[in-house]
C-alpha cells in the first residue's frame, strides 16, 4: 500500500481501483483465450500463428501482473478468485469452440480491440487525476494496438493464402 499514490488519487481512487481489476480480469480471460487457442487450433499457418498467440498470451500475463502492482499500490486488492473474471470483465471471453484457425484469429481480434479502447478510456479517465496509472494504460494500449495490429495481419495473410493459393488457379 502506498500512502501518497492514494492520496493523490482519492477522490477517484475507488473508480480507478474498479477500473484497473475490471482490466485484471480481461487480461487473464485474454491470456487464456490465446493459450487454449494456441492447443486447438487447426488450419493453414498453424505452426506460426499458435506461436504468436502463445506470445500474445505471456504478455497478457504480464500485463495482468502489472496491473495487481498499480493496485496494490492504490490499497486495492486484485480479483482474488478466477470464477469472478468473467462477471467483471466487459470484453467477453469467447471460447474457441471452431478449432478452424481463422475463426479463432477473428476471436482474438474482438478481444484486442475491445482492450484497445478499454486502455484508450483508462488513459482518458487517468491523464488528469493519476499520472503513475495514465502511464500504466499508455504502455498497455500500445502493447494492445500491437496485438491488434499482428493479428489483423495473419487475417490478412490467410485471406492471401485462400485468394493466392494453389485452389485458386
Ligand atoms: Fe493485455
Ligand atoms: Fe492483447
Amino acid at each position: 500500500m502506498a500512502q501518497t499514490a492514494q492520496y493523490i488519487v482519492k477522490d477517484h481512487l475507488n473508480k480507478i481501483i474498479d477500473l484497473l481489476n475490471q482490466a485484471y480480469a480481461e487480461e487473464w480471460l485474454a491470456y487464456y483465450q490465446y493459450w487454449i487457442g494456441a492447443q486447438v487450433a487447426a488450419g493453414p499457418m498453424r505452426p506460426d500463428i499458435t506461436a504468436e498467440f502463445l506470445e500474445h498470451a505471456n504478455e497478457e500475463l504480464k500485463h495482468a501482473g502489472w496491473l495487481a502492482n498499480r493496485i496494490i499500490e492504490l490499497g486495492g486488492t486484485p480479483v482474488l478468485s478466477p470464477d469472478e473474471w468473467s462477471h467483471i470483465a466487459k470484453c467477453r471471453y469467447e471460447a474457441p469452440s471452431d478449432p478452424c484457425i481463422y475463426k479463432i484469429l477473428e476471436q482474438n481480434l474482438t478481444a484486442e480491440r475491445c482492450a484497445v479502447s478499454h486502455y484508450q478510456q483508462l488513459c482518458e479517465i487517468c491523464h488528469t487525476t493519476d499520472y503513475v496509472t495514465f502511464r500504466l494504460a499508455e504502455k498497455l494500449l500500445k502493447e494492445e494496438v500491437e496485438h491488434e495490429q499482428e493479428i489483423e495481419d495473419f487475417i490478412h495473410d490467410l485471406e492471401f493464402a485462400t485468394r493466392c493459393g494453389p485452389q485458386s488457379e
